[in-house]
């Protein structure tokens, strides 16, 4: 029988929260949420449709008028499709990265998105990762992680995985960048980035990627046996 079990991984941006993520959902045979796509999905189509990112109602009727629409890949991960076409590069440009935060700022296009949210964890386990699942969209996960690593080791992250699609970057842009847009989703009215009272903070500065799944793996181990 498939596991219920809900886990939600939130933090700050190239904490690594999707390499973590989508490993700990396969290994436990759960489906992967990355919510921040479905904000860069809102952002993409904004984008192109010439849409201002500022203008909260026309956003609203933009994600009306061209539902996102999902499949569920093999490998556990969601594919998220706009205008029926699977997106995936689009919503990583600099030029969609730039505008998300602000757009994810409106109250009502996060109401439609978490709604969305829930309804993917409601009839399966789940593994999510964002800014607010803890806190907002699956208040009772059974485990809930709050992913950190130190400013210059995000920044260098990210460089490395925008370098290898072949964007040029700027250490220093990119560090200035990703700082801005924390401060922002961290100071932002409606559901800020901030770990839930209840989550487990993890420091990922310096470990390997295997190092930190480990330790999920062991959380979702202990809250499995006391579920
Ligand atoms: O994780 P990411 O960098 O792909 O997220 C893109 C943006 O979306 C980020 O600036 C904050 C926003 N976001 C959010 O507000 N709430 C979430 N649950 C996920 C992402």
């Amino acid at each position: 029988m498939a596991s219920h079990l809900t886990i939600a991984i939130d933090g700050p941006a190239g904490a690594g929260k999707s390499t973590v993520a989508k490993t700990v959902a396969r290994r436990l045979g759960l489906l992967y949420v990355d919510t921040g796509a479905m904000y860069r999905a809102a952002a993409y189509l904004a984008v192109k449709y010439g849409v201002p990112t500022d203008d909260e109602s026309a956003i609203v009727d933009l994600l009306n008028r061209h539902p996102l629409s999902f499949e569920r890949r093999s490998d556990d991960t969601l594919q998220i499709l706009v205008d029926g076409v699977p997106v995936q590069d689009e919503l990583r440009t600099p030029e969609v990265s730039s505008v998300v935060s602000p757009l994810s700022a409106h109250p009502r296009v996060r109401t439609e998105l978490t709604r969305i949210q829930r309804q993917l964890s409601e009839h399966q386990g789940v593994v999510m990762d964002g800014r607010d699942i803890g806190t907002v969209v699956l208040p009772n996960a059974a485990l809930k992680v709050f992913l950190t690593a130190s400013l210059a080791e995000r920044a260098a992250r990210r460089a490395q995985e925008l370098r290898a699609k072949g964007h040029e970057v700027r250490l220093s842009d990119l560090q200035r960048a990703i700082d801005e847009r924390d401060a922002q989703d961290a100071s932002r009215h409606v559901a800020p980035l901030r770990p839930a009272p209840d989550a487990r903070i993890l420091d990922s500065t310096g470990k390997p990627v295997e190092a930190v799944v480990q330790e999920i793996l062991e959380w979702a181990g202990e809250v499995r046996g006391v579920e």
